[in-house]
């Protein structure tokens, strides 16, 4: 598999912004003179006082530091809007696709967004947001979650969303680590044809936050829920007695733009921290390079802006650079597997990014629902969140993108900002499965466990040897945490937590996370979250949980319970469990298999081999390894003579 290469379409090849030669040429410049390319590509974006400072980073523990453009100042939302006032005031800025395809879509022009935004701003002011202030946004699919994020950032404000699918703990969690003290959300979601009560957990998790003062809430679907006096503004009364004019605020390039937790191998999801100017420049250049995108063009991103990928591809990357971005609130196979496509005909998208985990399950109902669309305005394709099989790749080209798309799959992380090994349409021959090359500015290296690194073709860990402008800047509220969560395990480099492989042609193919992170439908999961999800129920003494390989989603998730000595542990209580990890984190946290063990593989030390319980996990059991220093290596016996059918 994976040998296959699909040369640049000669159209793509002479028309496309950047072509091979001048990507070798760029990159070289990139590495080479960071200083000197950066200060130029800076000019992408609209300064209030020029910085003259361009790169002040350090990876190493004696002076570690990451600073981009430092004393330069500019607001990222007058970047999205208002310089695009003048010319584009009229274009259309977003394009909402409700998630019941009966209603009407919004066309939000520029102009529109732009007063939107400054009045919504100016309801956050009244309500006591200022610079620095943390505002969590809990918000579904709307153009309204663009609007705050904007707004927070024309005032200063830093937004924190949480993925409206997260549980009321998972919120409060989250809410309480940026301490903030306004929350914006809905009166309810819609998914699939399913209403999410949104706000009925947020005033489940305010329960546990005493700080939020204040509640914007936007009513969705008009369900009657009860409003709290003197907390909770109804968002449009709210805003109807706001002036349109508020002046953007002047941000520091080094100040915080936003917050978006994560989940990493230990302990809660830590609060990724980007600021304004690297990111900025970050967002626009690689939303603008990797899509080829030009002013005009029908841009979709499938994600939710819940994740990072919603934050620059959905939202900012777009709509620096003056695009038309659609939002869709739906999912791909509701109310049929064709929805996707009839989206793509219906706005006449010609770029669009999405995960393998929708293209899986798509693929697996049939090519029928995708060939009675037209798609005929496609032109590009991307991939995101996930190493995308080549079965998947190909059915993509084939059979959505009918051979004439290319297929741009951008590796990148929450913490990276935006895409960092990824084709350019224009310049790079696609491998499927492969991520290929890296963008401008970034460099990669493979490196042994040891941190040797690894010349040439081989496989290895990833790291990444230098800074970015997009590269987050801290963990919130730990400052010592940033440093050892990324820095430590290879001194002096950048460490992903991603294994990868590295081809003769210099190629770069993902094969996935290396620490305990898994990755399930393309969205970050610690195992360790599950893990004290579980042992908070008061039946369970232990448990351990690993990844497992799963068609549609990548990784599912497989956790291995002890119960307390009086417990026995039956069909009902299996399904109490998965009720219980979904109710403490959310339904993207469903174990898939629960297998009760009345005891963990341990070492004499009591440390819990997961390295065994991995290899159960992926049904790779001929060869366990050495068991020797296991204090009661019948455990293992007994696991695998007792494992779930799959
Ligand atoms: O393991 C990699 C995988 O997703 C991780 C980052 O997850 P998150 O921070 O949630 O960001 C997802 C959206 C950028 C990475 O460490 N990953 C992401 N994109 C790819 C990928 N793995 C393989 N190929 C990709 N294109």
């Amino acid at each position: 598999m994976g040998e296959a290469i699909y040369p640049v379409p000669e159209s793509w090849a002479s028309g496309a912004l950047v072509n091979a030669a001048q990507y070798q040429d760029r990159y070289v410049r990139s590495v080479n003179d960071p200083e000197e390319f950066w200060r130029e590509e800076a000019r992408r974006i609209d300064w209030i006082r020029p910085f003259t400072r361009v790169k002040n980073t350090s990876f190493h523990e004696a002076d570690f530091g990451i600073r981009w453009f430092e004393d330069g100042t500019l607001n990222l939302c007058a970047n999205a809007l208002d310089r695009h006032l003048a010319e584009r005031g009229d274009a259309i800025a977003i394009l909402w696709e409700a998630d019941d395809p009966t209603e009407p879509e919004r066309r939000i022009t520029y102009r529109e967004l732009h007063e939107q935004v400054c009045r919504f701003a100016n309801l956050l002011k009244q309500q006591g947001v200022g610079r620095g202030h943390r505002v969590t946004i809990y918000l579904p699919m709307v153009p309204e979650a663009a609007v705050a994020m904007l707004a927070c950032a024309r005032i200063g404000a830093i937004h924190s969303i949480v993925f409206a699918g997260f549980s009321p703990d998972a919120l409060a969690g989250r809410i309480k680590d940026c301490d903030s003290s306004i929350v914006l959300t809905a009166d309810e979601g819609l998914r699939g044809g399913r209403k999410v009560p949104l706000k009925a957990n947020v005033d489940e998790a305010l329960n546990q936050c005493p700080g939020v003062t204040s509640v914007i809430m936007l009513r969705r679907t008009g369900a009657d829920v009860p409003m709290l006096a003197g907390r909770d503004v109804d968002w449009h009364e709210g805003v109807a007695s706001q002036s349109a004019d508020c002046p953007a605020e002047e941000m520091g390039a080094e100040d915080p733009l936003f917050i978006l937790y994560t989940s990493g191998s230990t302990g809660k999801p830590k609060g990724v921290m980007h600021t304004t100017g690297g990111y900025a420049v970050w967002a626009s250049m690689t939303h603008h390079y990797v899509f080829d995108y030009r002013p005009g063009q029908i841009y979709w991103c499938a994600a939710d802006i819940g994740w990072v990928t919603g934050h620059s591809y959905v939202v900012y990357g777009p709509l620096m650079n003056g695009a038309t971005t659609v939002m869709f609130e739906g999912v791909p196979n509701w109310p049929d597997p064709s929805r996707f496509w009839q989206v793509v005909d219906k706005f006449g998208v010609e770029i669009f990014y999405g995960a393998p985990t929708a293209l899986r399950a798509l693929m697996r109902e049939g090519d029928e629902w995708v060939k009675k669309t037209s798609r005929s305005t496609l032109r590009l394709l991307g991939s995101v969140g996930e190493p995308i099989n080549p079965e998947a790749w190909e059915w993509y080209h084939k059979v959505v993108g009918e051979r004439r798309c290319p297929i741009v799959d951008t590796w990148w992380q929450t913490e990276t900002g935006g895409t960092m090994i990824t084709p350019l349409p224009g310049a790079t021959a696609l491998k499927p499965g492969s991520a290929t090359l890296p963008f401008f500015g970034v460099q990669p290296m493979l490196v042994d466990n040891d941190g040797k690194p690894i010349e040439g073709a081989g496989d290895g860990c990833l790291v990444i040897t230098d800074s970015w402008p997009g590269q987050m800047r801290g963990v919130w509220g730990d400052s010592e945490r940033f440093f050892q969560t990324y820095f430590t395990t290879f001194p002096g480099l950048y460490f992903t937590g991603d294994g990868c492989r590295r081809d003769a042609d210099g190629y770069y193919w993902i094969t996935g996370r290396i620490d305990d992170v898994i990755n399930v439908s393309g969205h970050r999961m610690g195992t360790a979250e599950i893990e004290s999800a579980l042992v908070a129920h008061s039946r369970v003494a232990e448990a351990a949980v690993v990844g497992m390989p799963h068609d549609i989603k990548g990784q599912g998730i497989y956790a291995f319970v002890t119960c307390n000595a009086e417990v026995e542990p039956d069909e009902a209580l299996r399904k109490e469990l998965v009720q219980w990890v979904r109710h403490e984190i959310g339904p993207i946290a469903t174990p898939d298999i629960i297998q009760f063990t009345p005891a963990l593989p341990k070492t004499r030390s009591g440390k819990i081999m997961r390295r065994i319980l991995r290899k159960i996990g992926e049904n790779d059991v001929s060869n366990l390894g050495d068991t020797s220093t296991l204090a009661d290596p019948s455990v293992v016996d007994h696991l695998l003579a007792n494992r779930p059918a799959t």
